[in-house]
């Protein structure tokens, strides 16, 4: 027995971003992006063609943090209406703000009581949101969840409501074109994990485990020659593609075992995402061979029927992209390591991971 769902309607392709008003359809609208000159270029044309926004929160830094949401909350809260539509255009940072100023009813604390207790949903708004990715990436334009970070205690929370998926997810390569190298590679590399992971997944059905093998043979083949062309618009449009069947994949089954381990990374070393949640690939698939037929059969469709040579050449691809494999390259000591790997195992997500125990902490931590 198995269901596949995704409600979000995407527009994707070179040019779509100057159809964005259309969407809008002169609903009142506020703008959510990044205080950078490229933005504020965008904006620009956004606002000249949809009319003037009720607000632009243009101040999203990377990694939604409780320190800021208060004050962003507040901002969106003073300005908003019950019918405000709020377009987010940002890689995943942005969209995961919108995600919690569309459930602010006047302010963060309903959602932060939320966040810590599970309690109060109730209490929580749902504007809708359009999602104008930047970055491919996070595929937070097609799930219904925001990751929202506490540096001060050193958590992660996932922010989970069905009302959170985005109506539209606008997609459009040619944004994408000036995403400098070193993201180019953490972003796409995230969304190669998203589509792995959700294939060694107790989740994992036909649909999703298709739209992931689509999306890791694309994003295999296509990110490591943009990484030496990166204003090439084909090659753009591919690694963009790819991340959409990443994010329609494992927005049925989640994420696993590689983003459990990857949160402490973030918080406690400030590794990217993308980093942070693909450096394990290699080992996890390692420890996975053999468990489960369905997923060899979709791992085979992906790196061939060797799944042992399959590791190789995933290690040879993340060499080729400059990342290491190595916990301690990430500042992680060898006894902190075997602590992270078993907590992550026991995490929400780590949970959907269908691989064992001990064939797990053998091939990431011996
Ligand atoms: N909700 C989900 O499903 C989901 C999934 C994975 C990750 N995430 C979250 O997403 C966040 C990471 O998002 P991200 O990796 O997309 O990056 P980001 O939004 O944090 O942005 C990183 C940097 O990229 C720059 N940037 C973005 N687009 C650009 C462009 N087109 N040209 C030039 N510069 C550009 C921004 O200026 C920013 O400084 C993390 O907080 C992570 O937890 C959410
Ligand atoms: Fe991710």
């Amino acid at each position: 027995m198995w269901k596949f769902e995704n409600p979000v309607q995407i527009c994707f392709g070179q040019g779509v971003f100057a159809g964005l008003h259309k969407i809008i359809d002169k609903r009142p609208y506020c703008l959510v992006t990044y205080d950078e000159p490229y933005f504020a270029t965008l904006s620009e044309a956004l606002v000249s063609r949809a009319g003037k926004p009720q607000c632009i929160i243009n101040n999203i830094t990377p990694n939604p943090d409780f320190s800021d949401l208060s004050e962003t909350c507040a901002r969106f809260a003073s300005s908003a209406s019950q019918d405000t539509v709020i377009v987010a255009l940002g890689g995943g940072s942005v969209i995961d703000t919108v995600k919690v100023l569309a459930s602010c009813p006047d302010g963060f604390d309903a959602v932060r009581r939320f966040l810590e207790t599970g309690h109060g949903e109730d209490q929580l708004a749902s504007h809708p949101i359009i999602a104008v990715p930047t970055t491919a990436g996070t595929g937070s334009e097609l799930t219904y969840w925001a990751t929202v970070w506490d540096k001060t205690s050193q958590k992660k929370y996932s922010l989970a409501r069905p009302e959170l998926y985005p109506s539209h997810a606008v997609v459009d390569p040619e944004l994408m074109l000036d995403l400098p190298k070193a993201l180019t590679i953490s972003t796409g590399l995230d969304a190669l994990s998203h589509a792995l992971e959700s294939i060694w997944n107790h989740n994992s059905n036909p649909v999703s485990a298709n739209h992931a093998v689509f999306g890791a043979t694309e994003m295999i083949a296509a990110l490591p020659r943009l990484t030496g062309d990166l204003q090439n618009i084909d090659l753009r449009s591919r690694v963009a593609r790819a991340c959409l069947f990443a994010g329609l994949a494992f927005s049925n089954t989640k994420t696993a075992l590689a983003h459990s381990i990857s949160y402490p990374i973030t918080l406690k070393y400030d590794v990217p995402h993308g980093l942070a949640c693909s450096f394990t690939l290699p080992k996890i698939l390692d420890s996975v061979i053999g468990i489960d037929k369905d997923c060899d059969a979709s791992l085979g469709r992906i790196f061939g029927p060797d799944l042992k040579a399959g590791v190789d050449d995933l290690s040879a691809l993340l060499d080729t992209l400059g990342v290491s494999t190595q916990p301690a390259q990430y500042g992680i000591q060898g006894d902190e390591w075997a602590g992270m790997v078993a907590t992550a195992l026991g995490g929400a997500r780590g949970q959907n991971f269908i691989g064992t125990r001990d064939r797990v902490l053998t091939s990431l931590t011996a």
